[in-house]
């Protein structure tokens, strides 16, 4: 699609054009990819932060938030609970973590994992192991890959360096974000990035220079979801104007990458799904193909407050939710995005 063609769309507000390219994406991904909803089973292994990044509810200086890191037992155990519910990948998620005794547990317990559920899988691949645990150095990134995991999430949350420093604080560098995608992807990688949509001062040029960032970078996967304020972070007391419908302008990128993009797996993502009754339905039906149930046991998952009014749905749930949307769960498979086994032929 021409760039002029993806700013008209993102400009849109006639409902008759957006509706069409979001059927356009439908179509595309009913073509490539069917109707199948892959399952990454949410592990949020702890809510400690070193970073300070202004729209988050977790940032370090969030002082009245109770800080929780769950140990090695309950992690195996949910895995093991997640492979023996079906889906066979998971994702484990943290703030950023500057404790390397804590580093080195968790790279212990990716490799438990991976033995473990290798034992009990007839194929030997056990669970797909998905990271989301920020910048690491590349031998940090390296000992994690080799202990079994294979996909690495960690989203650029907008992809124009000025709209990224307007968002975090001076030591956190865009720079740095960039060095550890490049990282990850020569390691090996399935690679996923992504923004939030909605921000202060973001407008629809910032997203068109996003999905060009995506195309650039050569993502695997995508992870897209609406800017929720939340009241103890400091963007919540921006004074720069909202341009953007953080609901709308969500499925019109969700669309217009599926259509650019139609091999990468991209996730109809908990902000969307939280911000609107009607999220999931309209996130799939724009292209979307993952879904992360949560599984954080219910004692902490309060304390894992992101944004304000987090919807954490459970895999059953979700799995009668996917139905009733009229997609179909992908179960006992890891769904990877065929993107990632045609990039490495190429290389
Ligand atoms: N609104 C929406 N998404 C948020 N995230 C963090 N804070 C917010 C918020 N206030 C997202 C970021 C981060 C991911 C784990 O959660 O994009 O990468």
């Amino acid at each position: 699609m021409h760039p002029e063609q993806v700013l008209d769309y993102l400009l849109s507000q006639d409902q008759k054009q957006i509706q069409q390219l979001i059927k356009q994406a439908g179509q595309v991904r009913d073509a490539q990819r069917g109707r199948q909803v892959y399952l990454r089973g949410l592990i949020e292994i702890s809510n400690q932060c070193s970073y300070n990044c202004l729209y988050c509810g977790i940032r370090r200086k969030r002082h009245n938030l109770i800080r929780y890191r769950l140990d090695r037992d309950t992690i195996i155990k949910l895995a093991l609970f997640t492979w023996q519910q079906g889906y066979h990948s998971i994702c484990l998620q943290s703030g950023q973590i500057d404790d390397p005794a804590w580093l080195s547990e968790i790279i212990e317990i990716v490799h438990q994992i991976k033995t473990q559920t290798r034992q009990l899988d007839p194929n030997g691949q056990g669970l797909g192991i998905t990271l989301s645990l920020g910048e690491l150095s590349p031998a940090q990134y390296q000992a994690f890959f080799d202990a079994g995991a294979h996909r690495y999430l960690l989203r650029i949350e907008s992809s124009n360096p000025d709209l990224f420093a307007s968002i975090h604080p001076p030591g956190q560098s865009y720079d740095q974000r960039i060095n550890c995608l490049s990282q990850l992807k020569s390691i090996g990688y399935q690679v996923g990035t992504g923004i939030m949509i909605g921000l202060p001062g973001q407008k629809a040029h910032h997203l068109l220079q996003d999905l060009e960032f995506f195309k650039n970078l050569d993502v695997d996967m995508l992870g897209m979801g609406p800017y929720i304020p939340h009241p103890d972070a400091p963007l919540y007391r921006s004074r720069k104007p909202t341009h953007l419908s953080p609901y709308l302008s969500t499925l019109k990128m969700l669309a217009l990458c599926r259509i650019t993009m139609p091999d990468i797996n991209m996730v109809a993502s908990t902000a969307l799904q939280s911000i609107h009754p009607q999220g999931l339905q309209m996130g799939l039906d724009a292209g979307a193909n993952v879904v992360m149930p949560v599984l954080t046991p219910d004692e902490v998952r309060e304390q894992y407050s992101l944004y304000a009014g987090k919807k954490n749905r459970s895999g059953q749930e979700l799995l009668s939710a996917i139905r009733a949307c009229g997609y179909e769960p992908g179960l006992y498979t890891w769904g990877d995005a065929p993107h990632y086994h045609k990039r490495l032929q190429h290389r």
